[in-house]
């Protein structure tokens, strides 16, 4: 069962980062789905970490297309995407070395952080890139 799974509320008004913010969900989820069948270990380890080549590929990506528009906060933003990785990092040297176990800490944060940044501050760019093209 998914953790959590994409919808309307998510909405960016860019499809291609819609999209890339549902890879990213699909990728939480597989974690999520492992750990739930008591998995653990180097498979878990390498789902952690093909989750944070997704999302490092995601926020280049999103950091482009700001640039793209001419969004006037992409500093700001590409910041907390710096913060973001940071801790992403901290998280999974630390399921590292719990032997390939996420903890809720990891969730809880996983879940803030993606309605939290794309509800509060990705859509910013959205309504920006919209205003400009309208
Ligand atoms: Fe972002
Ligand atoms: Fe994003």
């Amino acid at each position: 069962m998914p953790i959590m799974t994409w919808d309307a509320s998510l909405d960016v008004g860019v499809d291609a980062m819609n999209h890339e913010h549902q890879e990213i969900l699909d990728a939480m989820n597989k974690i999520y789905d492992a750990r739930a069948k008591g998995i653990a270990g180097s498979v878990v380890d390498n789902l952690v970490a093909r989750l944070g080549a997704i999302t490092t590929r995601h926020f280049a990506d999103e950091e482009a297309f700001m640039k793209k528009v001419g969004y006037p906060e992409l500093e700001r933003h590409r910041a907390l995407h710096q913060r973001l990785l940071e801790q992403f990092t901290a998280h999974a040297q630390q399921i590292k070395a719990a032997g390939g176990a996420p903890s809720d800490d990891f969730f809880n944060f996983l879940k803030f952080w993606l309605t939290s940044h794309i509800k509060g501050i990705d859509v910013k760019y959205g309504a920006h890139a919209k205003g400009r093209t309208a």
